[in-house]
């Protein structure tokens, strides 16, 4: 398994400085949970390491560096991203919407027509996010939760290695919140996972490691403890240190 390893991030707009010198290791198989507050640089963090944004600095994964690279090749390389809004076809089925994330090479005909196998990556990757009984239902007739699942199933499918997925509990109720966590802890047993996290119960029942962001630098990196303990935290959160007590409600309210 491979880890990201990023030096120096700078991504700047129009003189504006969105992530200013960021150094974040995020080991093999890790859960990493990224918080801040909104306009921190977390999504822009992610745009740089997937191409989508100029940056400046190195973003390393399994050693090989990526700054400069096209997206597409970023994602050959086995990076791949979610959205803060879903991006699955409406109109096709899980099943579709699967066979052209894992791209196999079949013609858009083929893959549209009824087939009788699922291939074997498409099936395991059902499996692992829960859609299998849904596989034949069109991606628009599921819940918001489900549309979720299916994007990182999406993820699967391509084998991605390392998956960075931007709030993909937004909007979700407590249960699908719980199955999406338990989810992310199956995926990250392979896989390294990077989640851009505003809930912060969500936070603390999941995250094995956690960076929090704040004003394009990392201001406090460690365990969900460490991090809630941390003064620095506290005062973003609060504007001032306090007790541990206040700084639990400051980091739900973040
Ligand atoms: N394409 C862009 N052009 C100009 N400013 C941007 C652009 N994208 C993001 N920003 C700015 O960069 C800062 C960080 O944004 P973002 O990474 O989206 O924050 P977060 O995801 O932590 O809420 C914000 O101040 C935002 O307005
Ligand atoms: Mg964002």
């Amino acid at each position: 398994m491979s880890g990201l390893e990023i030096r120096g991030l700078r991504v700047s707009f129009d003189g504006f400085t969105a992530v200013d010198g960021v150094d974040l290791d995020v080991r093999p198989g890790d859960l990493r949970f990224l918080i801040g507050p909104n306009g921190a640089g977390k999504t822009t963090l992610v745009d740089a390491v997937t191409g989508l944004v100029k940056a400046a600095g190195s973003v390393r994964f399994g050693g090989e560096e990526l700054l400069g690279r096209s997206v597409h090749r970023i994602a050959r390389s086995g990076i791949g991203r979610t959205f803060q809004t879903a991006t699955v076809f409406e109109e096709l089925t899980v099943l579709q919407n699967l066979d052209i994330a894992a791209g196999s090479g079949r013609s858009m005909w083929t893959m549209l027509r009824r087939r009788k196998g699922v291939p074997e990556p498409v099936a395991r990757a059902l499996e692992t996010v829960g859609l299998t009984e849904l596989a034949d239902s069109p991606a628009g007739t599921l819940a918001h939760g489900q549309k979720q699942w299916l994007e990182i199933g999406m993820l699967l499918v391509q084998d991605v290695r390392l998956l960075l997925l931007d709030e993909p509990v937004a909007g979700m109720s407590h249960d699908e919140r719980q199955a999406t966590g338990e989810l992310l802890q199956r995926i990250s047993e392979e896989r390294t996972v990077v989640v851009i996290e505003h809930d912060m119960d969500f936070m603390r029942s999941f995250a094995r490691s956690v960076s929090v962001l704040h004003a394009g630098k990392v201001l406090s990196e460690g365990t969900v403890a460490e991090v809630q303990a941390d003064p620095k935290v506290q005062e973003v959160y609060l504007g001032h240190t306090s007790t541990e007590v206040t700084a639990d409600v400051a980091v739900q309210e973040a």
